[in-house]
């Protein structure tokens, strides 16, 4: 088992990273400290790990509760079931939340940890390879509002995170993929070598061999934990993490959420951001065909696919610019694991590479 620790200025905390670990008897001993918990899971997971988990949990230490399963569900309503159940327990400060899920899942539990007597701990168990690599770290929680996603929110650090692996082999191929572009991100926006070592593993990634996915794992979550650690509150260097996510967002938003996964917009969003940092002059190298070709060989989808049209996209990503004071904010590439922050970036110029 490999351990992380995440430092940031509100908290430390310990990232597990293993095969099997999700009940693993040491770990839990540990964890128990004669708390109470509240598992918070939905209705595809639970039936799969709730059972498992529970046998690290003495029986009258915690209750559970199930949501539906589905990003229109990370919403105020649930959020309340979680809290009415957490009233229900008279849970105290000395209560423990337990997110048993995806992002969506870890998301609400962690903002219904964050505003539960303002705030009380949350132990995150992602069982996606995305939330795994990404939401389950860091400490942002939240829930959509009808204005948008992810509009109410705080940021609140796990107590501790983790993260069997062994849970992925039930997650379905597409949204395998999809984690897989959030770990392509971390290469491209500040590890070459990582990105060389990505490339290299395409086959065993794509075999779901045990161990290459597993090193995949801790190299994101080595990368994320420094990101976080730098800037917990996302006031500079956090938003790198954002690379690709600018064009993913407006072709989510432009598709209504229904056409892609949030991983595959972020795949074709990296490569746009490439060519994009071409074409500024940014980037002379080839990290657009490399991206490319990696996501491409792992499955996920390229800027050939059937994408709205570049006045759609320009137009949503007009509305983000409102957003932040009137200029567009790219994360952008000087070549493969080296991001910057560009601002200066023209209609023109987005024309040019959403229809190239
Ligand atoms: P998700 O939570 O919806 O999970 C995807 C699907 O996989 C769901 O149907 C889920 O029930 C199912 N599933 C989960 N684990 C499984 C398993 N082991 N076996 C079989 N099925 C399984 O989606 P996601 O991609 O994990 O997360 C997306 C959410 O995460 C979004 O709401 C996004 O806003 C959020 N997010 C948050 C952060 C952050 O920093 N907090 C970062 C990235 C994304
Ligand atoms: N997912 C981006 C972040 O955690 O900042």
């Amino acid at each position: 088992m490999e351990v992380i620790e995440v430092q940031t200025r509100s908290r430390n905390y310990p990232v597990y990273i293993g095969q099997g670990i999700l009940n693993n008897p040491a770990l839990w001993s540990r964890l128990l400290e004669n708390r109470r918990f509240l598992i918070v899971s939905n209705e595809t997971v639970a039936p799969l790990y709730l059972d498992a988990l529970t046998k690290a949990l003495p029986g009258d230490t915690h209750e559970q509760i199930i949501l539906p399963d589905g990003e229109q569900y990370k919403t105020l309503e649930q959020w309340q079931r979680v809290t009415d159940k957490l009233a229900a327990m008279k849970a105290g400060r000395d209560t423990c939340i337990i997110a048993l899920g995806g992002g969506v899942i870890g998301d609400l539990a962690g903002f219904a940890a964050a505003s539960w007597m303002r705030g009380i701990d949350i132990i995150q168990i992602p069982t996606t390879l995305l939330a795994q690599v990404d939401a389950s770290v860091g400490g942002k929680t939240g829930i959509n509002h009808s204005a948008g996603k992810n509009l109410l929110g705080a940021f609140h650090q796990p107590h501790t995170v983790i993260i069997d692996c062994d849970t992925l082999h039930t997650l379905p191929d597409r949204e395998y993929r999809a984690g897989l572009a959030e770990v392509i991100k971390y290469g491209a926006i500040g590890d070459s070598h990582f990105f060389d070592w990505l490339e290299q593993q395409a086959s065993s990634l794509n075999a779901r061999m045990p161990e290459s996915i597993m090193q995949a794992v801790i190299k994101s979550v080595n990368a994320k934990a420094a990101v976080v650690a730098a800037d917990e509150l996302e006031q500079g260097q956090r938003a790198l993490l954002n690379f690709g996510h600018t064009f993913a967002h407006a072709i989510e938003t432009a598709t209504e959420y229904k056409q892609w996964l949030h991983g595959e917009a972020v795949a074709i969003g990296m490569v746009l951001a490439a060519r994009l940092s071409t074409r500024l002059g940014l980037d002379s190298g080839d990290s657009e065909q490399r991206l490319s070709r990696l996501c491409a060989v792992l499955g996920l989808p390229g800027t050939d696919s059937e994408l709205p049209t570049a006045a759609d996209l320009i137009n949503n990503m007009c509305l983000d610019k409102k957003n932040l004071g009137g200029e567009y904010r790219f994360i952008l590439l000087k070549s493969i694991g080296q991001a910057l922050i560009h601002t200066q970036v023209s209609d023109t110029d987005l024309y040019a590479v959403l229809r190239q």
